[in-house]
């Protein structure tokens, strides 16, 4: 088997994410991991939150072993084989998986083109239970707050390694959530610059006022 990948980024700031998550998720559910990457978050996540399974996936074969290779390592049994999810992909799922209450999201959207916002807004609503958020965990760029040294000079790094990376606008990535049906419903400061963002369907705004 292959050995776990380690991103010593993914370790630095798991915890933080780990306690936002105890405060907004109820006690037990089930939750779709889009870009697992190494698998640390899913691992963290599932040791911490028992009475949650979690479902990673990643667009890229090669990492799903790894992330195979961090489940066995750890015994984690509530984490399920990880599953190849492209969100691009206008099918992500059998039509027969059970709508999930939670859909997590990290350190995706300025890694991947920016095409791939729509696609996780839109797949995320067409997978999200009743009553059920999707999360998203990165470094964004705000018009009404000033950018981190640290977050423009990352900006610069991503766009001059491939052009179409490069850290999100907000503003822009709300207005593909809406046209998809969700909105922002919170927004958490988390270290080194990064929110934490939960994006909740539209309709719970009228369900709620009904
Ligand atoms: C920087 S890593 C983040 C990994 C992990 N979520 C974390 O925060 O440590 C970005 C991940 O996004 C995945 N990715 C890129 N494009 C994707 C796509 N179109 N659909 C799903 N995953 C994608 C990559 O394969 C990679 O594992």
């Amino acid at each position: 088997m292959s050995q776990a990948a380690f991103s010593p980024a993914a370790d630095r700031n798991k915890q933080a994410i780990l306690e936002v998550l105890q405060q907004l998720l109820p006690a037990h559910g089930r939750a779709l991991e889009i870009a697992s990457g190494t698998g640390q978050h899913v691992a963290w996540f599932a040791k911490h939150l028992p009475r949650w399974t979690w479902q990673p996936t990643d667009a890229d074969a090669p990492t799903l072993n790894s992330i195979d290779a961090r489940i066995a390592q750890e015994q984690l049994a509530n984490v399920l084989a990880p599953l190849l999810l492209d969100v691009l992909s206008p099918v992500w799922l059998p039509e027969d998986t059970p709508a999930f209450d939670a859909i997590y999201c990290a350190n995706m959207l300025h890694i991947a083109p920016w095409s791939t916002c729509a696609a996780l807004m839109q797949g995320a609503e067409r997978h999200l239970a009743k009553g059920a958020k999707l999360i998203t965990y990165g470094p964004y760029l705000e018009e009404s707050v000033a950018t981190s040294a640290g977050n423009l000079g990352f900006d610069e790094a991503l766009r001059s390694e491939n052009p179409a990376w490069g850290l999100r606008q907000l503003e822009a990535v709300q207005t593909e959530a809406q046209k998809a049906g969700l909105q922002l419903a919170q927004r958490f400061s988390l270290p080194a610059n990064n929110l934490l963002l939960v994006w909740t369907p539209l309709l719970q705004t009228a369900d709620a006022a009904a």
